[in-house]
């Protein structure tokens, strides 16, 4: 019954939404996660769960949309400085959500993941591996997962490989350009078109720095995990008001 309700309500919302127009890449900062639950009396943690349940949300509801790539940050390389106890609640999340089989089922999302996996624990590495594989068939949307990552590592990871390719004889110096940066980014997509950060913040937090050079901005002043499909929607229809000049007239 509740369910039925809801997809009436998000059918609604997507009639306002001109599809001729969707940005085909979004980036989520799912910001706010600790204020929500303070605000509560909660932990932070629980904070991180509701936010996680949010995300399962908003990308349903995004890929019956027609957005074809998402990406959302869930953990930054700056991340490592919290307490211990709050990373190792949000690596545990990070596990179940991964290990959650209903996750995204019943709709075509395809899951990968950006940013650096080696200061990850094994299982962790493997369940993400399993989930990319499993998931590897579906074509409609692909959400990509940010867990330790950060734009500065991405793009002195990819000059690092340019060098190796100079070092190698492989490679000129003078043909270095912006295509042979970005093909050794973590992103094998469009460049970001649209990035949406909820939780009164206006920065990047060094979220898809070179990927967002032309990105549109989406602020909002409520925490994620209060995050509805109704302020998803009014985010896609501001973005549909703005002028994309990228730098012509
Ligand atoms: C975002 O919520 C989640 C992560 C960074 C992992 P926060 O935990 O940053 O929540 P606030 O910003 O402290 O409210
Ligand atoms: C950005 O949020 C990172 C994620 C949402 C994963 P933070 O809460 O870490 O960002 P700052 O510290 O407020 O800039
Ligand atoms: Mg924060």
């Amino acid at each position: 019954m509740f369910s039925l309700f809801k997809k009436k309500q998000q059918a609604k919302l997507l009639t306002e939404i001109d599809k001729n127009n969707l940005p085909r890449h979004v980036g989520i900062i799912m910001d706010g996660n600790g204020r929500w639950a303070k605000r509560r009396g909660l932990p932070r943690s629980a904070g991180h769960s509701a936010g996680a349940a949010v995300l399962k949300n908003i990308t349903e509801f995004a890929s019956e949309m027609g957005i074809r790539y998402i990406t959302a940050y869930a953990f930054s390389t700056e991340n490592w400085k919290r307490p211990k106890a709050e990373v190792d609640a949000l690596m545990d999340l990070l596990l179940d959500y991964l290990k959650d089989k209903k996750l995204l089922e019943g709709n075509q999302v395809r899951l990968k993941f950006i940013g650096d996996r080696s200061a990850l624990t094994e299982e962790i590495r493997e369940q993400m591996a399993i989930a990319e594989e499993e998931s590897k068939d579906r074509d409609k949307t692909i959400l990509y997962l940010a867990i330790n990552y950060g734009g500065q590592q991405e793009v002195a990871k990819a000059v690092r490989s340019l060098c190796k390719e100079v070092k190698e004889g492989t490679l000129n110096p003078d043909d270095i350009n912006e295509t042979l940066i970005g093909d050794r980014l973590y992103t094998e997509i469009p460049d970001v078109d649209l990035i949406i950060r909820p939780s009164g913040e206006y920065r990047l937090s060094n979220f898809l720095l070179w990927q967002s050079a032309y990105s549109e901005f989406w602020f909002a002043d409520i925490c994620w995990p209060d995050f509805t499909e109704k302020h998803f929607t009014k985010a896609i229809l501001d973005y549909q008001n703005r002028n994309r000049r990228f730098g012509g007239v």
